[in-house]
């Protein structure tokens, strides 16, 4: 397997606090790759470092050999890098359908879209709401969903942009058991179609199922890597754990 995305190095401090430390990651090209940590670790930091929210201190991000180290957001998504966010982010007062078809152009896909253009993204649109089975939701506005529909609308409207990697922070947070099931199957279907995934998740039975390997973050650095059968027996995760 080829590596995706790598991680050098990377430091990045907010005043005082040393959110992520000297932090040395890479993601197989092809894998599910799970990312936990207790809380305050530096998962979501690390996420918000990848996609060029934030710019990192020191250290570089290579996304496919490339460096993205400093790209703005628009860029890297369009290099075929999405990420969903813990809060969930929509257009609250737009329709489910809106919102498949918004944040593709606002990250400037497709400026010039003729009306058969326009066509087309519709009915990939359609497609992705469908297999996510929001279909019959398409014209309510986002508000209107429920937590777990929101997170899955959330997931497709990435998906409109063809990611080669997806980044999902905490997808299993906050879900009933019948939508985790659903969305685990949804991220095992789209990788055997050749997506990779980078995955925080706090739900452990959702990591250990899905995850071909797992990194762990302690104090915003890796602690440990490995097979989820690996990660769940070693006595310096545990420590981590038991000792927050
Ligand atoms: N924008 C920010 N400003 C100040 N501190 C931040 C900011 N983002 C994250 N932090 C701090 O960085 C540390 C890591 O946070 P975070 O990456 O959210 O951890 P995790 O997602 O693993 O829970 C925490 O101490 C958090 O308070
Ligand atoms: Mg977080």
């Amino acid at each position: 397997m080829n590596e995706m995305l790598r991680i050098a190095c990377v430091s990045r401090r907010f005043g005082g606090i040393q959110a992520v430390r000297d932090c040395n990651i890479s993601v197989q090209s092809g894998s599910i790759t799970g990312l936990i940590g207790p809380n305050g670790s530096g998962k979501t930091t690390l996420f918000n470092l990848i996609t060029g929210v934030y710019s990192p201190d020191e250290g570089e991000i290579l996304f496919e050999g490339k460096t993205i180290t400093n790209l703005p957001p628009s860029r890297i998504c369009h290099g075929g890098l999405s990420r969903t966010f813990q809060i969930t982010r929509l257009f609250w007062e737009m329709t489910a359908l809106e919102n498949m078809i918004v944040p593709i152009r606002q990250v400037g896909f497709r400026s010039l879209l003729g009306p058969d253009m326009f066509r087309n993204e519709i009915d990939r649109a359609m497609g992705l709401l469908e297999r996510v089975g929001l279909t019959h939701l398409k014209d309510e506005p986002a508000r209107k969903l429920s937590f777990g529909q929101q997170k899955l609308l959330e997931f497709a409207a990435i998906l409109m942009a063809d990611p080669k990697m997806v980044m999902l922070d905490e997808p299993a947070g906050g879900v009933n058991p019948t939508m985790i099931r659903f969305i685990m199957d949804l991220i095992r279907d789209l990788n055997k179609e050749g997506v990779t995934f980078l995955v925080v998740e706090h739900n452990m039975g959702v990591v250990m199922e899905l995850c071909d390997h797992v990194i762990v973050l302690d104090q915003g650095t890796k602690l440990a890597e490995g097979s989820p059968e690996m990660i769940q027996t070693n006595p310096a995760v545990l420590d981590a754990y038991l000792g927050t």
